[in-house]
Order: C-alpha cells, then structure tokens, then sequence
C-alpha cells in the first residue's frame, strides 16, 4: 500500500537515545547471544554478517539461481532457466464469467465475479487438502485484492478525476473490486491455468455478507443502525496480506480500512468515538482521499454511523472449500491495520498467530488459542463463536534494548508492568475484554509496547523456531514530535527499512523472547550513513512480503512506495522486487524483478516446492522519477499507460495487477 494517503495520528515522545548508546547494546547483546546461546547474530552496524551461529553446514538451504540485475524496464523478469507466467490478471473472470474489457468498461455487476484489482496475499490450497492430500497439480488458490486505482478501474476513472460522473454504479464497482478472490488453478501439459468454469470460483467484496464473532462480537462498539446485533456485516476491505489455519481456512487481513470512511465534523462525535478515530486516523471529509463511497452509501460517514468503522480492521476467516459458508471476522485477534496473519503451533497444538499493525509507531501482536486444534473436526475448528480463533489471549511485543523481548497480555484488568497506574479497566475507557480488542492500539500503548517501523509481514522458520519480520521503513522516525530510535528500530529516517526475528523462550506460547536484526535494507554505496544497510548480497529498500520456505530460504518481496520510487536514493534500486535470503549464512540474491510503478507481493508455493505463485500489484503507479517525464503525480484516466502496459501489452490496454506462476524449467525446486 502506497503511504500516499498515510496520516499522522498520535506522536510518542519516549527517550531517544544516542547512536552511541543503541551501538553499545546492540554490542554487549551480540555478545550475550553468541556467548550464551550459541544462535546466530548480524551485526547491526558493522556492514555484513557475523557467522557465529551452530547450526550445521548440512542445514544452509540450496540456493543456486543466478541473480537477475536491478531493472527499470516495463517487464517481469526471473532468473535464467526459470519461466514466469501470468495466471490471473486484475478483471479475468473467476469462473465463467464476464471477459475483460480493456477500456475498463465491465459494469459493477461483472466486476463482482471477475478478479479483483491489486491482488496482495495469496494462499495455495492442494484441492484434496481435506481429504488429507497434497496435490502440487491442482488447487485453490484465496487471493486478496487489497485497494483500487480509481483513474484505471473505470474508463472516465473516479470522483477525484471527475466527481461529476460519480454515480453508485461506480461506487458498487469499487465496492466490487475490493475483497478476496477464489480461484481453481490446475498444471496440465507444463501449464498452468484457471480452471472455468469452477464451482469453487467466487469472490467475496465489500458487500458479502459476513459474521462478527469472538469477545467483541455483539459488542455496543460494534452495533449499528442496520445491524443491532454487533455480529453481521457487510464485506470486508484493504485486505492486504493474509495467513492459513492448519484446518484449511484462509485468513485475509484488513488493513488500512480508515481510507474509506470519513468524518464531516469530529466535536459532535461522542468523546470515545472521537479517541477512536483519532488514533485510527480517520480522514476529515475535507481531506485529500482516494474513496468517496459515502457519496453514496451513509455507512462511509462516521458522523451519521459512528460504529461502522470498528467494523473492519480485523482477520477474516474464509473457507476456501465451500462457498456456502459466511466469511467470520474474528475479534479475538484484535483490531488494526492488520497486515498478515502467521501461525505456528505449540507442542500441544494450540494455534499461536502472529500480527502486525502497518502504521508507523504501531506494533506487533500474538494471538494463542486456548484450545489445541482438533485435526478429526474442521467444523468445530472453524465454527462461529467456538471456533479455534475465537478464544484464546492477546499479546503485543516489548522489545528491550538488551536483546530480550516480552508479549504483554492485552486482558482486561492488565497492568503495564513497569508502571502499576497503567491499568486497562474502565478508568481507562476499557469495560471489557472487547473495549480491550477494538482499542487494541490504545491498549497496546498503554501497557508499553515498543512502537516500531510499520511492522508487514511474518514468517515463520520451522528448522530453527525463528520469527522473521519486515518493518518496511518509517520516514518519521526520530523527527521532531515523534519516537526517536531504539535498539529493535535503530535507524533515525529509516527510509531503508529492516528484518527483524525473534525466537521463543520455550513454547510458541511463551510471554518472553530473545531478539536480533537479521537485516538492515539499504545500499552500502549510498553516501547517507543510515540509508547504508548491512546487506550480504544484493540490495533491495522497503522489505514487505515475506515467506520462509521449507528448506530454510527467506523469500523478501519489497514496496518501494511509488513516491520515491526511481527518484535520489531510491534510483539504485529500480523497480520493486523479490530475493531470496540464505538464512544460515546471511547471503541474499535478487530473483525476480517487477514492471515499472508496480510493488512485488504475495507469495504461496505448491507443497512439492515447484510452482511459486506471485503477486504483481499496481504497475503503471507513478515512480516519483517518472513525474517529470509523465507530467503526473498520479495516473490519469485519459492515459492509463503512461508508465506501464503490463503485462498485455496492446495497444488500447492499460496495466493490470496480476498472479504469476514461477516454475523452474528443469522441473525443479524454485530457487535451487
Ligand atoms: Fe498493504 Fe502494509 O502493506
Ligand atoms: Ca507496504
Ligand atoms: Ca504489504
């Protein structure tokens, strides 16, 4: 997701400590981690990679591609003897469905069953999974479409190019390209494609009908004119990345779901609403935006529905399988920008997830269920209001300076422990368990979390227990009025962004941990000390997706935002991108490139390790580098290929976001 549109809402004074000082405990920490404990350890600072670790060379995951080199073509590039082909482009039917139509004329109603735009997280399900099978041939693959370019989804494109012509048709296409996609894919002759028509392909939009469980469901924070339950609501939005149970299910999380809605006046709302959307930054009706659905639909307006916005911002639960089963929105697991959702288990097999909130100075959270899964009973896995994600406690992270880590239960009655006063009761406008997950955030804060550099994605290494996760960039860190560094955020303008990791004290569901930075993004031949990195191979800015395979490859996928895409520091670079890092030693290699003003994002594989499914997002953006050759900040409906054509190429296209299969063309395992 473009930062564009991103807005400050609540500034954090904490300490800022010198460099010198995160220097020398990030110094005495290395030497608690490689003395004590024998695990590995980057250097933050030392430009490369300190091999102290005990694992065995037998264990260093074979990674032999050849890396392709920076780009700033308009095209998809993968390493030589590989083949990448694109699957399912933004508007493809999900079934049998309506074609494309190349002057984005598709009405709302066809819209709704073709594939959506700005496809994001993505899961491959082998189509026996549920029969106990692991087809690597035919499967489903769930695929989020997390936001819309307006000037490319309709012809004349949307309000803020023409607000004349925005009639509810448009809005319900909007509403319609939101959401998540289903889809049969099947390799048949060294092919793969769609399968159409299927009865597994649909999609769910911002007006599919879904249920509200967990704590929070029925809460008074979450009822509204058109639903007095609390428990039913219309769609979800902003589904960016996602996660999968052990069961089956698809987890798509909603993340910037504040861009839609809008307040006319903020002083007339109640004083726990106006908190609320304050720190959920909710844009003024006045604000420059991207969405004007309240243009049409009241729900949009937080003045004339105070509640509907505390209605996304969750994980969603979907049964890929059977479309006869309502999405479930699951409070359990807390309400913000959500950007994905990744679980391991504990030896017992409670599910324990992790979280992040991409928002700068947000935080990361773990969810861990109070039942262990049962592997004989889907159903009750999933079932609405018992279900395995419906009960369990939340925790959000505390990263202290000397490499230690605490999940600070986020209960009602919970205290800060280094502070006794801070108490999540109703003194603190926390009734309950489900004031505690709509307020997550403020929760958080409250109980003393570490706000970090806009936490992405997680995942998760099965060999050696570590957590990695991305924190993208925060161009605010350490400026005037907001946090300045610290040990797990250590860059001040971290416009480079970092991998940071973590490993349990014990169990999956412990409430400590140690932590490291695997990595620092940058370019060693940039003459600003903190846009350096510490990268052992090739460079790469903005870590986003995520995904550590079997075998131990860390695959990083960067979002580069397209206002500084191509522009000063950000030239060496070039297009958005994805590598594959050598989590024994540290190496990294660059393995794909995308096309121009696109970012790189989603990543699922078949279980056999072959096919590699990827997700381009929104090429044709315009790069801050492209603006004075374009003539545009933002691409005008008038001339949707003004930076890109990807990936059809005709002459009266425009660019579409689109799935790409990745196959190595000797038939073997993607990245060997
Ligand atoms: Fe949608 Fe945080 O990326
Ligand atoms: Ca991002
Ligand atoms: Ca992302």
């Amino acid at each position: 997701m473009k930062d564009l549109f991103e807005r400050d809402e609540i500034n954090f004074s904490p300490d800022n400590p010198t460099f010198e000082q995160v220097l020398q405990a990030n110094l005495s920490r290395r030497q608690i981690l490689k003395g004590g404990l024998g695990l590995a350890v980057v250097s933050m600072f030392g430009g490369g990679l300190t091999a102290c670790n005990g694992d065995d060379d037998s264990d260093t995951p074979v990674i032999n591609f050849q890396s392709v080199a920076i780009s700033t073509e308009d095209k998809h590039v993968v390493p030589k003897g590989y083949t990448g082909k694109v699957l399912y482009r933004w508007g493809d039917p999900v079934s049998n469905g309506a074609e494309f139509k190349y002057d984005a004329s598709n009405s709302a109603a066809e819209q709704s069953v073709q594939a959506g735009m700005h496809h994001d997280g993505m899961h491959y399900f082998p189509i026996d999974l549920l029969q106990g099978g692991d087809s690597s041939l035919h499967g489903l693959l769930a695929i989020n479409h997390e936001y819309i370019e307006p000037a490319l989804l309709h012809t004349t494109g949307g309000y803020s190019d023409d607000s004349a012509s925005y009639t509810q048709e448009k809005a319900n296409k909007e509403l319609a390209a939101h959401g998540v996609s289903i889809i049969e894919v099947k390799l048949e002759n060294n092919n793969w494609s769609v399968v159409r028509p299927s009865k597994y392909g649909r999609r769910i939009t911002m007006t599919t009908a879904m249920t509200l469980s967990g704590p929070a469901a029925g809460s008074r924070l979450l009822k509204t004119k058109a639903d007095s339950t609390g428990k039913e609501v219309f769609g979800t939005l902003n589904n960016c990345a996602n996660g999968f149970t052990p069961w089956g299910t698809y987890l798509t999380c909603e993340e910037n779901f504040q861009e839609y809605f809008v307040i006319d006046d903020k002083t007339t709302l109640s004083t726990e609403t106006q908190a609320i959307v304050t720190r959920d930054a909710v844009p003024l009706a006045s604000a420059s935006r991207l969405y004007f659905w309240d243009k049409h639909y009241d729900r949009f307006n937080v003045n004339k529905e105070p509640n509907e916005v505390n209605r996304f911002g969750w994980v969603v639960e979907i049964d890929p399988f059977d479309s006869s089963r309502k999405p479930i929105k699951r409070t359990a697991l807390g309400r913000c920008s959500h950007e994905n959702a990744a679980y391991t288990l504990t030896s017992d097999n409670r599910v324990v997830v992790y979280m992040g909130d991409d928002k700068r100075f947000e935080f990361i959270y773990k969810f861990v269920s109070r039942r262990a899964y049962d592997k004989n009973n889907r159903a009750a896995n999933m079932a609405a209001g018992t279900g395995i994600l419906d009960d369990g406690d939340l925790y959000v992270a505390r990263f202290d300076a000397d490499g230690s880590g605490v999940w600070l239960p986020l209960k009602h009655g919970a205290v800060n422990p280094k502070d006794s006063t801070k108490v999540l009761d109703a003194a603190a406008g926390f009734n309950d368990l489900a004031d505690v997950l709509v307020k997550a955030r403020t929760a958080a804060t409250l109980m003393g979390a570490t706000p970090m550099d806009r936490p992405e994605w997680f995942t998760i290494d099965a060999k050696t227990g570590y957590v990695y996760g991305t924190l993208t960039n925060n161009s605010r860190r350490g400026t005037t009025g907001n946090a300045g560094t610290d040990a797990a955020n250590p860059r001040a303008v971290n416009d480079m962004g970092h991998i940071i990791r973590w490993k349990e004290n014990g169990s999956a569901d412990a409430t400590s941990f140690k932590w490291d930075i695997f990595v620092l993004a940058g370019n060693p031949a940039s003459s600003k000390d903190n846009y350096k990195g510490n990268i052992k191979g090739d460079i790469f800015s903005c870590p986003d997706g995520l995904h550590c395979d079997k075998d131990g490859r860390l695959w990083i996928q960067t979002d580069m935002s397209d206002t500084v895409m191509l522009d000063g520091e950000y030239v060496a670079f070039g297009n958005n991108q994805m590598l594959c890092a050598n989590t024994t030693t540290g190496e990294i290699r660059r393995f794909f490139t995308g096309p121009v003003g696109c970012e790189v994002t989603g990543i699922t594989r078949t279980p056999d390790g072959k096919n590699m499914f990827i997700n381009v997002q929104h090429p044709g953006d315009i790069p801050k580098g492209l603006v004075s050759k374009v003539g545009s900040e933002r691409v005008k409906p008038s001339n949707p290929r003004a930076t890109s054509n990807w990936p059809d190429f005709k002459a009266d296209g425009r660019p579409r976001s689109s799935t790409i299969v990745i196959t190595k063309d000797d038939g073997g395992i993607v990245g060997t």
